[in-house]
């Protein structure tokens, strides 16, 4: 009885292998028992004494993936590649599978017309598989037509932390492709290789597939001869490439498409012109009103306002000058550019500190030449700060592009170092932002203990508009809306590039707004006791 159980389930295994296997070539399973000393080193040739004992490399090839070096990943990648290509095959083709692997030996016949190849993670065939997460299509010109065998393999890391082939992108389930033809290297095809990942997991909107190539003689991934075909919301990447070598999808940030960016100089210059406008009426406005000139309040509000003055003017004319592209107005561009974007810094975060002065330490104020001291602060340190890094190395400043995809189209003047950049600017910005929402937050609590304390007969609605005002007009000030930047880590989403863009080209205009307001208060305050922070100081 036993043996007849026996005979039967050998033969159902016997007649579904028989089944499955009419056209893929069967399946190699090269199992981990075959593992002799794992995370060992040395090579496949050291530890696989028969050449032909790919299943033996294969199983190298999946410790190595686990632990290995980026030096040893890469040498055993390609002695894999090797031991398949040389693998006894018996007038078949040969498909194998292991831990990490999946790989394919084919040998084409004279009638070679293209083929495609499925592959999942455990298996790989010439029809499409129920979990393909890969398909192959190969061109008719690789016909090589002697005995050139091709070979396909996919390998897949497994979970760990560590950077794949040092790629600083994440590579996409962890995968690498790889197409060889013996003893050939095959560039410049005309009729491209497709090469289709299925996207099973989601794509981050701030990220995009991108195909990539690993060149083994840079050791770096290169996007070279490879195009990548995808759409936002398909479920499938292709790439198609023009050779044959390793592949991998990296997912790389994403930016704003040509249509979003074109809205976003629109908007931005818009934005930037009216706040020009606006700022240099406040100005003059400040110029021809005595009463406006003589409040401290004031003339450092409109420090401020002329360091925007300067950014904007900066900003709006630094694309222009790009576009010329003259090495010394560049080179100026970058300088003041930079300098007045940390003169706003500093004017914002001396508001700030104006605004602590006010409210803190209600009691009256008396700092000797204080004006004259902040605007040493506001207008000295960006200027040192700027001197020092033009004398350590002029190279930091010149042509910086906007655009990664095109490097032509859109560029600026401004820092080319990245370093240098996030050091001066976000650095230093972080400390004021850090600041002044330390300072926002004392405002808020000053409007609520006086909104409890004070009852003036005004109605409550009127008081609400009023405390609100303030709060955002002393939000602007403080520079508040350009910690926007901070919510993005990194690389804006579409929408807070627009938030960004809008409300930080307006700054202007809002302080302008701001102004006429303060001007109008100035002028009937005399009867009504005001929680404005500058009436009361002069
Ligand atoms: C191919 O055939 C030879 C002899 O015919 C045999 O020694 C070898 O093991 C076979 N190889 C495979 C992979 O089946
Ligand atoms: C790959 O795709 C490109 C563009 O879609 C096409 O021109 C080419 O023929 C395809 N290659 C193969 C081998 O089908
Ligand atoms: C292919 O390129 C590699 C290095 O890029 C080189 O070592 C090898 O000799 C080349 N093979 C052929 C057949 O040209
Ligand atoms: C790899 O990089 C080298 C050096 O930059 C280059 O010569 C070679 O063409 C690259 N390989 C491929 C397949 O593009
Ligand atoms: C790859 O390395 C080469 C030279 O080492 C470098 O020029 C290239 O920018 C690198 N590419 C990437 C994508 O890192
Ligand atoms: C890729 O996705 C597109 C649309 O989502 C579909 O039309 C196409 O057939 C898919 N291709 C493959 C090879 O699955």
């Amino acid at each position: 009885m036993q043996r007849m159980k026996w005979w039967l389930l050998s033969w159902l295994v016997f007649f579904l292998s028989q089944q499955t296997s009419t056209d893929s070539p069967p399946k190699t399973p090269c199992n981990t028992t075959q593992h002799e000393n794992s995370g060992g080193q040395g090579s496949c040739k050291d530890r696989c004494q028969n050449k032909d004992d790919s299943c033996c490399c294969m199983n190298y090839v999946d410790d190595i993936l686990e632990t290995g070096s980026l030096e040893d990943t890469i040498n055993a990648i390609e002695e894999l590649e090797d031991f398949i290509e040389k693998a006894e095959i018996n007038g078949s083709d040969l498909a194998m599978t292991s831990d990490h692997v999946v790989a394919l030996q084919y040998e084409p016949n004279d009638m070679f017309n293209g083929f495609n190849i499925h592959a999942s993670d455990k298996n790989i065939s010439y029809e499409p598989l129920p979990s393909s997460t890969l398909g192959v299509q190969l061109p008719t010109e690789l016909s090589p037509g002697s005995n050139n065998t091709i070979v396909i393999l996919k390998l897949k890391w497994p979970e760990t932390n560590r950077r794949i082939l040092g790629s600083q992108y994440e590579v996409y389930d962890r995968a690498l492709v790889g197409l060889s033809v013996e003893g050939k290297n095959i560039s410049g095809l005309h009729q491209r290789v497709n090469i289709t990942i299925n996207l099973t997991k989601k794509i981050n909107e701030t990220q995009k597939p991108s195909c990539h190539f690993f060149n083994f003689t840079t050791r770096n991934f290169s996007e070279n001869g490879c195009i990548t075909l995808w759409t936002r919301g398909q479920n499938n990447v292709t790439c198609s490439c023009d050779h044959l070598t390793y592949f991998a999808v990296l997912m790389v940030p994403a930016s704003p498409s040509p249509k979003d960016q074109e809205i976003l100089t629109y908007i931005s210059l818009t934005g930037c012109s009216l706040s020009l406008f606006t700022l240099v009426i406040t100005v003059l406005l400040f110029i021809t009103n005595r009463k406006v000139r003589e409040d401290v309040s004031m003339k450092v509000h409109i420090n401020l306002v002329i360091a925007l003055i300067l950014l904007n003017l900066h900003f709006l004319l630094s694309s222009t000058v790009a576009a010329v592209s003259s090495t010394g107005v560049c080179l100026y561009m970058a300088l003041a550019l930079h300098c007045s974007l940390l003169a706003t810094f500093f004017w914002m975060a001396l508001e700030g500190f104006h605004l602590y002065l006010l409210l803190v330490r209600v009691f009256n104020i008396y700092i000797k030449r204080y004006l004259l001291k902040i605007s040493v602060v506001g207008w000295g340190v960006p200027v040192v700060i700027v001197s020092v890094v033009v004398i350590i190395n002029r190279g930091f400043y010149g042509l910086v592009s906007l655009d990664t995809s095109n490097p032509n189209k859109r560029a600026i003047c401004y820092i080319t170092n990245n370093t240098v950049n996030m050091g001066t600017t976000v650095g230093l910005f972080s400390l004021v932002f850090l600041f002044n929402m330390f300072m926002f937050g004392a405002t808020i609590r000053c409007v609520w203990v006086l909104r409890k304390s004070t009852e003036f007969g005004q109605s409550n609605r009127d008081r609400a508009k009023k405390d609100i005002c303030t709060l955002l007009g002393v939000m602007t000030l403080l520079g508040i809306t350009w910690g926007l930047v901070f919510f993005s880590f990194g690389h804006l989403t579409i929408v807070g590039l627009y938030l960004f863009c809008i409300l930080n080209s307006l700054q202007g205009f809002f302080i302008f707004l701001w102004f006429m307001m303060s001007m109008r208060k100035a002028k009937t305050s005399v009867t009504k006791t005001s929680n404005e922070n500058h009436s009361n100081n002069t």
